[in-house]
């Protein structure tokens, strides 16, 4: 059993924490909620216990199909253990129907069934608002090392999207778009890394059409614990 030793970075949303093993570290999910690159603040108490649930709940499906994650296990309501590795500073986003930055962007109407699921690449920099690049850019960024890399990347984000958009389309929700982080480890394997939860998933209600995820804290559309509690619910169902 891993100890838990110093913080070493605190992000929007989790901890994480130093352990006595040099190759893992403790997750933890905190509370807070923000939107707009941090303008929009809140607090919601127990938001970091769902995230965390949900997220243990769907790396362990991608891990069943085959997907490798940094997941080690799940430690306490707010805590999980994770293997160390180096985060790739991008925020890779999938989308199945086009809507947010995508329909803003593009005049693309929200709602819209995409041909295709699109990847799209963000540069994880907060000064820079997290600008949208292309593959090229990720290269010259040193975001990634080879075009193999981001080959891969794309192959594992296609991968994942299928396996989700099956699931959560079982549990009567339909996966509009979610954005990933992958990580480099120890082996110099691409691996899923950071978390997948309503924070950073869209969820619609296939009959209501019901948005279930941050949007509902982003848009002032109603409680957004309760929408989250809704996710967890259908994934246990
Ligand atoms: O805002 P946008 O339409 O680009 O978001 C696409 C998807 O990526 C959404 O599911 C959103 O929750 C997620 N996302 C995220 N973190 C960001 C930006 C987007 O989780 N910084």
């Amino acid at each position: 059993m891993a100890t838990k030793k110093e913080l070493i970075y605190e992000g929007k949303g989790k901890k994480m924490w130093a352990t006595d093993d040099p190759n893992l570290l403790i997750a933890e999910f905190k509370d807070d909620l923000t939107a707009f690159n941090g303008v929009k603040k809140a607090q919601e108490a127990g938001k970091g216990a769902l995230n965390n649930t949900i997220s243990t709940q769907i790396f362990g499906l991608l891990e069943s199909k085959g997907i490798k994650t940094a997941l080690v296990e799940k430690l306490s309501d707010t805590e999980q253990l994770v293997r160390k590795c180096q985060i790739v500073p991008l925020e890779v986003i999938v989308r199945n129907v086009a809507t947010g930055s995508l329909s803003k962007r593009l005049g693309i109407k929200e709602g819209t069934n995409l041909p295709f699921a699109l990847v799209e690449f963000c540069y994880k920099n907060d000064e820079l608002g997290d600008p949208l690049i292309n593959d090229e850019h990720c290269l010259i960024l040193n975001a990634v090392k080879t075009e193999q890399d981001i080959d891969r990347i794309k192959h594992m984000a296609r991968q994942i999207n299928t396996i989700m958009y099956e699931f959560f389309e079982q549990k009567g929700l339909r996966l509009v778009d979610f954005k990933v982080e992958f990580g480099v480890d120890s082996e110099g394997s691409i691996i899923l890394a950071d978390e997948i939860s309503p924070d950073s998933c869209r969820f619609w209600d296939i009959k209501s059409g019901q948005k279930l995820d941050k949007d509902v804290f982003r848009q002032n559309l109603g409680n957004v614990k309760v929408a989250y509690e809704e996710v967890l619910r259908r994934i246990l169902s």
